[in-house]
C-alpha cells in the first residue's frame, strides 16, 4: 500500500489552489440521478471517494464521463434501485444515495454501512425521519429495502441532532414528490447549501437552506444544469495547519469566508496572519504557533468535527497547552497514537484530549486509520524534524487531491512512494 515520505522542517511558500468539497460533490453526484437531463459538474474533486461514486453511478446504469475537474451524468437510463455492499463499503457516506435513488426509483435497496473508523455511526436518524415521510423499510441480512411507492406525505420533522446526512436524505428523497416537507433543526453547513443551490438550478424549490430551518416542495421532475462545487474548506484548513507548524507565506486559491467559519479564531489564536483579497487567502506564519486553547467541535457554524485533527496537529508543536472536545464522533481520536509515537504530548479521557506542545516533535513511521487524521500526520510530518513515513495513504486519497503534489509545489519534502 502506498506511503509518504516527508522530510520535515521546510518552510512552505507560493500558492494552493483549494480543491472542490468532497462533502458537496459526493451529494451532488447522488442527487444526479433525479434529474431528466445530462447534469455537468465542475471542480469535482479527482480523489478516489469521488471515483466510488461514479462506480455507483455506472452501476445504477447512469452514464458519466469525467474530464478533469468535471463531470458529466446523465441519469436518464438508470435502471437499477440497489447498492452492492462492496460499493458501499468503500464510502460510509454512500448511504446518501438511499435518499436520491428513493426519489427517483421510488425504492431502493442498501446495505447497511457497516464497521466504520469513526465509530458507531448510526443512521437511525435517515430511517425514522424518511418513515416519517412515508418511506417503508425492510431491513434483514444486512441490507435495508425502502419503498415509497405510495407517495411521500407533507410533513413536519424535527431532527433530534443537526444531522448532515440525514439532512441530505430528505432533501433527495422529497424534492421529486407531490408533497411538502419542512425539516426543523436541519444542519446547516455550506455543503447543505451548494446541495440545494444544485437541485433548485434543476428546478427544485428547496428554501431556507443554511437557516435551520428547511422547506422542500415537492417538484414533478428535475432538469439538466451546470454546477461549480463549492471549494473544500476542510482542505484549506489541512493547509493553513501545514503552515502553521512549517512558517512561511501561502496563497489558498479559490476559498471564500466562509470556508474559515468556526475555525478562524483557532488559526487566529495561533498567531497566524490572514487576509483575503480577490486572488484567495493569504496567510503567514513563523512556524511556531502558539496554543488554541479550546476547541469544541460543534455542527456549523462551529468548529467542524473533520478540522479537529489537522489543528491538534498542529497544536503538538505550539507553546502552551490546548484542549480539544470531539463532540460529534466517538473514536476520532485515533490519530492520537501515531501523533505521540513522533514525540507529541496528548493525554485523551473520552471525548476530551488535553495537548502540550512541544518542541521535540521529530519523524517516525505511522499509520493512517482514517481521512482527517492519516492527513493530520502528514501535518506533524512537515513540522517534525527528520523523516516520517506515514502508511495507508488510501485514507488520505479519499479525499485530498494531489496533497503531496500541492505541498511539493510550495517547497515541502514529501514523496508517494
Ligand atoms: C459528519 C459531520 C460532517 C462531516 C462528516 C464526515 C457534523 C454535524 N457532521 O457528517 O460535518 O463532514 O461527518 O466526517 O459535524 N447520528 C445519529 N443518528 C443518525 C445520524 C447521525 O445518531 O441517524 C449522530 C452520529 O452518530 C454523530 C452525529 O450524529 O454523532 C453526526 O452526524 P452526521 O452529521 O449525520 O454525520 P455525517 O453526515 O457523517
Amino acid at each position: 500500500m502506498a506511503e509518504y515520505v516527508i522530510n520535515g522542517g521546510r518552510r512552505l511558500n507560493g500558492c494552493i489552489e483549494i480543491q472542490g468539497a468532497k462533502n458537496s460533490a459526493l451529494p451532488i453526484l447522488a442527487a444526479a440521478v433525479l434529474c431528466r437531463e445530462e447534469v455537468i459538474l465542475h471542480n469535482c474533486p479527482i480523489i478516489s471517494d469521488t471515483d466510488t461514486c461514479i462506480k455507483i453511478l455506472r452501476y445504477l446504469g447512469c452514464s458519466v464521463y469525467r474530464d478533469g475537474h468535471t463531470v458529466s451524468v446523465d441519469s436518464r437510463n438508470m435502471y437499477r434501485y440497489d447498492i452492492p455492499a462492496e460499493l458501499m463499503r468503500e464510502m460510509r457516506s454512500s448511504i446518501v444515495f438511499m435518499g436520491a435513488i428513493l426519489g427517483r426509483m421510488k425504492k431502493a435497496e442498501v446495505s447497511l454501512p457497516g464497521g466504520c473508523e469513526l465509530g458507531p455511526r448510526p443512521i437511525d436518524l435517515h430511517i425514522s425521519s424518511l418513515a416519517r415521510m412515508g418511506a417503508e423499510f425492510e431491513e434483514g441480512h444486512g441490507t435495508i429495502s425502502c419503498s415509497t411507492e405510495k407517495g411521500i406525505h407533507s410533513s413536519e420533522i424535527n431532527l433530534a441532532f443537526p444531522s448532515v446526512g440525514a439532512t441530505e436524505n430528505i432533501i433527495l428523497a422529497a424534492v421529486c414528490s407531490d408533497s411538502t416537507v419542512t425539516v426543523t433543526n436541519a444542519a446547516k453547513e455550506p455543503e447543505i447549501c451548494d446541495l440545494a443551490e444544485f437541485l433548485n438550478k434543476c428546478g427544485a424549490r428547496i428554501t431556507g437552506a443554511g437557516e435551520g430551518t428547511l422547506y422542500i416542495e415537492g417538484v414533478k421532475s428535475l432538469s439538466g444544469t451546470q454546477h461549480i462545487i463549492i471549494p473544500d474548506r476542510i482542505a484549506a484548513v489541512t493547509y493553513m495547519s501545514a503552515l502553521s507548524v512549517c512558517g512561511g507565506r501561502l496563497l489558498l486559491k479559490g476559498i471564500s469566508p466562509l470556508c474559515l467559519r468556526g475555525t478562524a479564531n483557532a488559526f487566529e489564536q495561533s498567531g497566524m496572519l490572514a487576509d483575503y483579497d480577490k486572488e484567495g487567502l493569504h496567510i503567514s506564519a513563523d512556524g511556531v504557533p502558539e496554543r488554541v486553547r479550546l476547541v469544541r467541535t460543534m455542527p456549523y457554524p462551529g468548529f467542524p468535527t473533520d478540522a479537529q485533527a489537522p489543528v491538534m496537529a498542529m497544536s503538538c508543536f505550539a507553546r502552551g497547552t490546548s484542549v480539544f472536545v470531539e463532540n460529534i464522533f466517538e473514536s476520532r481520536y485515533r490519530h492520537v497514537s501515531e501523533l505521540c509515537r513522533m514525540g507529541a504530548n496528548i493525554y485523551v479521557q473520552g471525548k476530551v484530549a488535553v495537548v502540550e506542545g512541544s518542541r521535540d516533535i521529530s519523524g517516525a513511521t505511522v499509520e493512517a486509520k482514517d481521512l482527517r487524521g492519516g492527513a493530520a500526520l502528514v501535518v506533524a510530518g512537515l513540522g517534525a524534524g527528520g523523516r516520517t513515513v506515514v502508511k495507508n495513504i488510501n485514507y488520505i486519497e479519499r479525499g485530498y487531491e494531489a496533497l503531496e503534489e500541492n505541498l511539493g509545489n510550495v517547497g515541502a519534502d514529501i514523496i508517494k512512494m
